[in-house]
């Protein structure tokens, strides 16, 4: 690697990684991340004066053995108040349309996690600074650094105050909790202690492994221009920061509400905790104006989502097998509702959770409904036990098969490959979204064709039949027919889909879709060499393809034949066009998804770039467009909006 070798290297990490942790719309696998990383880190180590302040091994840093220092931050964090319900808002729109009767509301999410003060300099991330009372926090910039939300190096050259929320996405917090289980500690209560707990570590090591993830919600000292607190935080978002799962400027009442039930529906897809939303005033003279009160703005408030705790009963605990034989206990509770769901189910982990919480059927327990899907039990009430609670045993037989439990660490796994569940649950996933996506063959209707004996591998969903279907309960005509139309729809479908669908460990959809990419219909014939060579497939992975290939070669024939799934189209070399080999930038708000516009010019033969230099050839710009835009005017690079794009290709 040479010096310019190794500045692009750490351009396309950095890349990578954006397109990970701030798009979640990844372009390289881990494995290829690493690779690469690994060389950048190996140049970084011979030319240890040349390494670039925005190098990703430049996120973790040494031991902090003193503990944390405390750090005055430049402007005051204030805190927000509460509003609970209809009522609460209406009062507080009259509050703020008396100081000013012609603003209009910024909504976003408010986010459960720790908030955070980053200061950048010259366009550098200096520090990092806890809340702390507000006026004085601790400094924790190299911890800071290990999140890869948080861009080392911004576009943005004067110095600002950028403040947010770290905090721990849902999936990423049962993840760790499963492994605290393993090493015998006990899990966070909430990804709130979780996040905050995280940010303290004297080892950002320890940090850097919790994932956790910055979301921004304003700035303190700034210098920036914009009129609405809407414009000032879309640039704060083109400067590499994450965007939130939804966001609004509504006009009064009836919109916030509406815009609060959206939200409070569809957080439970959104992958963090929210526990209500904040409405801000967006017009920033009239935040001016109204100013604070010792505590709070006057122009902004939070308003709560319901409570996500109640007690109830543990009537039973259910075992559950899952695709690749792992058993999983469930607690069974006395129905409650929480937050508009009625709640039966909540999930226990592992039953060495069970034996460290020393959960007992018949305990009152508290369980948590926090936008998570499956609730859990966060808490037994040992005080309330009259002495009738029973203790449960770890099963040693598979509740399903009967055959003998096999106990691999934590887990405890069903090894018999024709167990029932097993069987069931793994033509689930063949039929599931990023897989072969059919239509109608959920949970319960597998579980019926298995049990009428009418499908017993994947092999046999492709010669069901109108007469058989007809046969089983609550099937007419109409549904049968759907059912076999969908199975039918997944022929030819994408080859990666079809890989993806078998199920092998450690290749998921990004790999399945590499292998597809590079092989095409000779997928079954990769070698081992060959699999390695690809960027972003590393030893475990091409190991696990080829065993599973090799042990399943038959059965992949056979179901290759009956669906004969798609190749990708080679890639061919563009035809000739005003974007072919030319180098691009793209910045602003546009008519389309940006991933969506670049893979339209990267199709042309473009090179779509993160960040503009003398190198790029146009920055096309939409609505909303910072400091790429001045910097490329500053550079004299050519500028296009969307539409003289778009007028260049017809
Ligand atoms: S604005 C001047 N916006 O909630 C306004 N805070 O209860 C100050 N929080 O300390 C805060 N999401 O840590 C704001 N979208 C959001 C937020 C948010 C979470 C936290 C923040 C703050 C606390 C106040």
């Amino acid at each position: 690697m040479n010096k310019q070798e190794y500045i692009n290297a750490v351009e396309k990490l950095n890349l990578w990684a954006y397109h990970y942790y701030v798009l979640d719309d990844p372009i390289m696998t881990d494995e290829g991340y690493d690779k690469l990383y690994h060389e950048v880190q190996k140049y970084e180590e011979s030319h240890p004066d040349e390494i670039l302040p925005n190098s990703p091994t430049q996120r973790v840093g040494d031991v902090v053995s003193e503990g944390f220092t405390k750090e005055k931050h430049l402007s005051r964090m204030w805190s927000l108040e509460d509003i609970f319900d209809a009522d609460g808002l209406k009062k507080w729109l009259e509050k703020t349309y008396r100081l000013d009767k012609n603003v209009t509301f910024y909504c976003e999410p408010k986010y459960d996690g720790a908030s955070l003060n980053l200061i950048y300099e010259n366009g550098e991330l200096i520090k990092g600074i806890t809340r702390g009372d507000g006026t004085v926090g601790e400094l924790i910039t190299q911890n800071v650094k290990t999140i890869r939300s948080i861009p080392l190096t911004i576009e943005h050259k004067e110095l600002i105050e950028i403040r947010g929320e770290v905090v721990i996405f849902k999936d990423e917090f049962e993840k760790i909790n499963k492994e605290r289980l393993k090493r015998g500690e006990p899990p966070f209560a909430n990804p709130r202690n979780a996040a905050a707990g995280s940010l303290r570590q004297l080892d950002p090591k320890v940090t850097a492994a919790r994932n956790l993830v910055f979301l921004p919600y304003g700035v303190g000292i700034n210098s920036l221009e914009h009129k609405l607190l809407s414009d000032k935080m879309s640039y704060i978002y083109e400067l590499g920061f994450r965007k939130p799962p939804l966001r609004a400027v509504t006009k009064g009442y009836d919109e916030i509400e509406a815009i609060y039930e959206k939200m409070k529906e569809e957080r439970e897809s959104y992958p963090m905790m929210l526990d209500g939303m904040v409405v801000k005033v967006n017009e920033i003279a009239a935040q001016i104006d109204m100013d604070y009160t010792v505590k709070v703005p006057r122009w902004a408030v939070a308003y709560k989502f319901p409570a996500v705790e109640k007690i109830t009963t543990l009537k039973d605990i259910i075992l559950q097998v899952g695709r690749t034989g792992v058993v999983t206990p469930v607690a069974v509770v006395e129905p409650t509702e929480i937050d508009g769901a009625v709640v039966e189910r909540a999930t226990l982990h592992n039953f060495d959770e069970i034996e460290r919480m020393d959960i007992r059927i018949g305990d009152k327990v508290i369980i948590l409904r926090s936008g998570d899907v499956i609730p859990k039990i966060v808490k037994v009430l040992v005080d309330e036990r009259d002495g009738s609670e029973v203790k449960v045993e770890r099963p040693k037989n598979c509740p399903v098969c009967g055959s003998e439990l096999l106990q691999e660490e934590v887990l405890i796994k069903c090894q018999n490959l024709n167990c029932e569940a097993r069987v069931v649950n793994s033509i689930i996933y063949f039929a599931s979204k990023p897989c072969l996506n059919i239509d109608g063959l959920g949970n319960k209707i597998v579980e019926q064709l298995y049990n009428a004996g009418l499908v017993r591998s994947v092999l046999d969903l492709f010669s069901l039949s109108m007469e058989k279907l007809l046969e089983l309960e609550g099937f007419k005509e109409k549904k049968a027919k759907n059912l076999l139309d969908a199975i039918e729809s997944a022929k030819r479908s994408e080859l990666w889909r079809f890989i993806n669908a078998l199920g092998i460990e450690h290749i998921g959809e990004v790999a399945s879709k590499m292998i597809a990419e590079a092989f095409g219909l000779e997928y079954l014939n990769a070698t081992k060499e060959e699999l390695v060579a690809i960027d972003g497939i590393g030893d475990e992975m091409a190991e696990s393809y080829l065993e599973f290939m090799r042990v399943n070669r038959e059965t992949v024939e056979k179901l290759h034949n009956i669906i004969e799934p798609i190749a990708p189209e080679k890639k061919e070399e563009a035809k000739e066009n005003p974007f072919k080999g030319k180098t691009i930038v793209l910045t602003g708000t546009m008519s389309e998804p940006r991933p969506k516009i670049k893979e339209m010019l990267e199709s042309l033969g473009a090179k779509v770039s993160g960040s503009v230099s003398k190198k790029t050839d146009y920055l096309i710009y939409g609505e909303d467009a910072g400091s790429k835009y001045d910097k490329a005017v500053s550079l004299g690079v050519a500028t296009l909006t969307e539409n003289e794009m778009n007028g260049m290709l017809t």
